[in-house]
Formats: C-alpha cells, sequence, structure tokens
C-alpha cells in the first residue's frame, strides 16, 4: 500500500511538473524563435536603432591554394568566424536544464552583410547552414570558404618575390552608423593560429597575417578590416629548372670557344644553344603576368643571356668570314706554293738523278773500256748497279733527305697557311673572349645584386 502510494505520487510529481525545460523546442518556444517568424530574420536586432551592431570577425588561413601570377588571382581557403549580439534573444539557462546555447539553420536570423571587397568569384561551396546562439544573445557563424580573389603582385623578383595580398571585409550596404566591425584577433595572433591550423602550402611559404582596422572617420562611412597575407616563394623549383638551365646553355656557348672556328661546326652549334634559351624564354612568358611596369628581372636574365650569346654568335661569323677572306686569298697564293714546292721536289729529285747519272758514270767508266756501249743503254744497266748494296745505302741515304727536306717544306707552307686575316680572326678571338668572359661576370654580379635588394 505505502509502495503504491509511493510510486503514485512520484508518477503524479512528473506528471504535474512538465516544466522541466530540458529540449532546444523549449528555448525556442520561449524565444518564439521559428523559421515563420520573420521578425527575427528581417531587420537588424536592435531595440533602438541608434545602436550599432558590432561584429567581431576571426580569420584563419587554412591553405594557400593557388597563386596565378598571369591573372593577378589569388585563391586562399580561409575560416571566418563572425560575432554580434542579437538584442532580442536572451534565456536564463538555469530554466531550461542548463542550456546556453543552441544551433539554427542560418536563414532564421538576421546576419551582417559582410563582403570581401577582392573576391572575383562567389564561393561555389554551399555556406554553413547552422549558427549558434547563446542565452546573452550573441549569434555567432563560422564559415569556411574557397575565396577566388584578385591580388595585385609584384614580380618583378620572380622567382624569388614576396606577395602581400590584402582581404578587406566591409559591410555591403550598411555604414558605420549600423555595423562597427571589430577584429577580434590581432596581428601575431592571427599569425601563430594561422600557422597552426595551415594544412597545405605547396608553392607558397605562409610568412604571417596582418590584421588593420580602418575605422570610420564619420557615420555616412564605412569600417573596414584589412587582412594582408605575406607569402614567400618557394624558388627552388625555378632555380632548376629554368635559371640553371639558361646558365648551362651560356656555359655550353662558352665552351663552343673551344671548337675550331674553321668549318661550321662553331656557327650551327652556338645557333642550337640560342634556340634552346628561345624555349624556355617562350616558358617564362607564360608564367609572367604581361601587365608590369617595370621589366621583371628574370626576363632581364634571360634577354641578357640570349644578347650574350648572339654577341657571341655575330663574333664567330665575323671570325669566320675573316678567315674565308683570307682562305680565298690563299688558294692562289698556296696555289703557287704548291707548284713552287713540287718543282723543288722534282728539282731535288732531278738532282738526286743528276747525282745518280754521275755515279752510274762513275761505274759507266769502269765498264765503258771493256763494253763501250752509249750511256743510254747503259742507263738500265746503271739502275742494276744501283741495286747492289755499296750504292743502295747512300741512295737510301738520299731518299730520307729528300723525305725530310720534302716535309720541312710542307711544314714551312702550312705556317705560311695563316694568313693576315686568320692571325686578325684569333686576335679577336682572344680578345673577345676575355671580353665576353668579363661581361657575364659583371652581369652575374649585377643581377645577384639586384634579386637581393629592394626585397
Ligand atoms: C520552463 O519554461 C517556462 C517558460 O517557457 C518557465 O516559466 C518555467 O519556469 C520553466 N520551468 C523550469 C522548471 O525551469
Ligand atoms: C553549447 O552547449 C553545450 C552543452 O550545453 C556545451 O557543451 C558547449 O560547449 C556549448 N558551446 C558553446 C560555444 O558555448
Ligand atoms: C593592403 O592593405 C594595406 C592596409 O590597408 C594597404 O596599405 C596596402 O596598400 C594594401 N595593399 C594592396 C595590394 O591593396
Ligand atoms: C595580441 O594579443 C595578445 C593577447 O590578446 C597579446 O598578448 C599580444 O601582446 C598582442 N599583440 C600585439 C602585437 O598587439
Ligand atoms: C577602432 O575602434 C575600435 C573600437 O571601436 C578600437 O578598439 C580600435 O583601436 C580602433 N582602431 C583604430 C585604428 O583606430
Amino acid at each position: 500500500m505505502l509502495w503504491t502510494a509511493f510510486l503514485f505520487l512520484l508518477f503524479f510529481t512528473d506528471e504535474v511538473c512538465p516544466e522541466k525545460n530540458c529540449s532546444y523546442q523549449d528555448v525556442l518556444s520561449f524565444l518564439k524563435l521559428t523559421k515563420k517568424n520573420e521578425l527575427f530574420s528581417m531587420t537588424r536586432p536592435v531595440q533602438n536603432y541608434k545602436h550599432p551592431t558590432y561584429v567581431s570577425l576571426e580569420v584563419l588561413l587554412y591553405a594557400i591554394l593557388d597563386v596565378v601570377e598571369k591573372e593577378q588571382k589569388f585563391i586562399p581557403y580561409v575560416w571566418t568566424v563572425m560575432r554580434w549580439h542579437n538584442e532580442y534573444i536572451y534565456w536564463d539557462p538555469n530554466h531550461f536544464c542548463g542550456i546556453d546555447n543552441v544551433s539554427l539553420p542560418a536563414d532564421t536570423l538576421w546576419k551582417p552583410d559582410l563582403t570581401i571587397e577582392e573576391m572575383t568569384e562567389k564561393d561555389k561551396a554551399p555556406p554553413s547552414p547552422y549558427l549558434t546562439i547563446n542565452n546573452k544573445g550573441y549569434v555567432e557563424v563560422q564559415d569556411d570558404m574557397v575565396l577566388v580573389s584578385t591580388c595585385r603582385m609584384h614580380i618583378y623578383q620572380f622567382p624569388f618575390d614576396i606577395q602581400k595580398c590584402n582581404l578587406t571585409f566591409k559591410s555591403i550596404i550598411h555604414t558605420a552608423k549600423d555595423i562597427r566591425l571589430l577584429a577580434s584577433d590581432n596581428s601575431s595572433e592571427a599569425t601563430e593560429w594561422s600557422r597552426e591550423v595551415m594544412r597545405t602550402q605547396y608553392e607558397w611559404l605562409f610568412l604571417n597575417m596582418g590584421v588593420t582596422t580602418i575605422n570610420a572617420t564619420d557615420s555616412v562611412s564605412q569600417d573596414f578590416i584589412v587582412y594582408t597575407i605575406t607569402m614567400k616563394r618557394r624558388s627552388i623549383l625555378y632555380i632548376v629548372n629554368f635559371l640553371l638551365p639558361v646558365l648551362f646553355f651560356l656555359c655550353l656557348d662558352l665552351a663552343s670557344f673551344m671548337v675550331s672556328d674553321s668549318g661550321g661546326e662553331k656557327l650551327s652549334f652556338q645557333v642550337t644553344v640560342l634556340l634552346a634559351v628561345t624555349v624556355l624564354q617562350l616558358i617564362l612568358n607564360e608564367i609572367l603576368p604581361a601587365s608590369s611596369n617595370k621589366i621583371p628581372l628574370i626576363a632581364v636574365y634571360c634577354i641578357g643571356v640570349f644578347a650574350l650569346m648572339l654577341l657571341s654568335l655575330l663574333e664567330t661569323i665575323l671570325v669566320m668570314y675573316l678567315m674565308e677572306k683570307d682562305s680565298v686569298s690563299k688558294d692562289s697564293s698556296s696555289d703557287r706554293k704548291e707548284s713552287s714546292s713540287e718543282e723543288f721536289n722534282k728539282h731535288v729529285i732531278f738532282h738526286n738523278h743528276h747525282r745518280d747519272m754521275n755515279k752510274w758514270n762513275q761505274c759507266g767508266c769502269i765498264h765503258d773500256g771493256s763494253t763501250g756501249e752509249t750511256p743510254s743503254e747503259l742507263l738500265p744497266v746503271a739502275k742494276e748497279t744501283s741495286h747492289s748494296p755499296l750504292s743502295a745505302e747512300s741512295h737510301d741515304f738520299e731518299k730520307e733527305l729528300t723525305k725530310m727536306l720534302s716535309l720541312l717544306l710542307d711544314s714551312r707552307t702550312k705556317e705560311e697557311k695563316h694568313g693576315y686575316w686568320t692571325r686578325m680572326a684569333q686576335k679577336i678571338n682572344t680578345v673577345f673572349f676575355i671580353f665576353y668572359i668579363t661581361t657575364i661576370s659583371m652581369f652575374f654580379v649585377f643581377m645577384y645584386y639586384k634579386w637581393n635588394t629592394e626585397g
């Protein structure tokens, strides 16, 4: 009996005390906040229109997805948190089982119309579907978005450049009378937190994020919050893929000074190397935007190397022209020389024969008496005698002498082959090589200096 009475009491108290407001719906029905109640979503939630709504903003950078220099486009992936006060929302958590915050569909409440000035494309991802309200009336919206924004890039020092891109948050239509903006984090915090959440940074290295608040000076202007993202390009790939190959081609061009000037090999080699640089220049054209008031240093580098190689090509052509000139004038003279040397050879040979004849005559004298034959008839006999071991030795010696003489003559003519213009060309070659090396060194010192300053 007592048990049933107790149970009944328990059941009864449960029935008569239904106001255990423990569900979110209870909170909403207390606030009379429904989707149909458009009072909440239509206008700025202030009880006196003279109160501005303070919107505090926090922006973190999740990733630098892309930077397109050619289109001056900067695509970061950012996470934003907006907080403001809704003066119509208040409840006591003690009346509602301690519930101090509720999530709602994003379109049930008024939201500040913040936009980003630099944004050129609407974020394609749907906005966050929920917002959170707390018992004191503070509303919070978290959103992450892929921002396609425009950013003026300075590519003068490409690929050793540091870019700064602004993201300017402001209201679309509300002036400072209605909406005041507050940055909830300062620069050092924003940088630190962004570093913590940073997911990917492939080409660009995130350096820091600056936060600047620009307060409206009067009630008709607007507040701005400018987030300045500073990033540095990872240049190693550009060095390996672009700067070094151009340098190597220049080294090849230098090496071509070791190739002989005669024949067209040096010329065609240099032209090939020059064309290779042109191909690299075409690649460069695809990277760099056309709109830059200063010629980027990398273009100066490329065109400088190109000009140097062109210079050496022109020099080769000049040298070849001079040597051609020489060989034309030489052809006639060398013809003469060759004929004269042949004559000389003939002369020597004749002399030898003559001496042979003399020898033969001496021998012939011995034979003469016995046979009484004419010298002409004896000639073959003389030849035969020359085959005899005694005279063969002296004959060989003379042969050697002839050979040596003709060799000497040959070398003399070869030396004489270097005519005036060829010598001139060789001088030009040497002088140009020194000039070329000096110019290249100066050019590279200049480029190094330029790339290292004004950073
Ligand atoms: C439940 O909410 C109502 C208002 O909607 C309030 O009057 C009542 O006191 C609350 N009950 C409890 C137990 O807090
Ligand atoms: C919202 O309320 C839940 C429980 O009531 C709590 O765990 C959570 O921390 C609250 N969130 C915020 C942002 O206050
Ligand atoms: C970015 O914002 C800062 C601060 O307002 C300003 O000084 C700078 O000129 C802006 N930079 C660009 C590229 O708009
Ligand atoms: C930023 O805020 C933190 C804490 O709020 C403070 O310790 C730090 O000094 C601030 N930094 C600057 C540059 O104002
Ligand atoms: C702008 O106003 C807020 C308060 O309204 C203040 O904290 C902040 O320092 C001001 N900023 C500047 C740049 O004056």
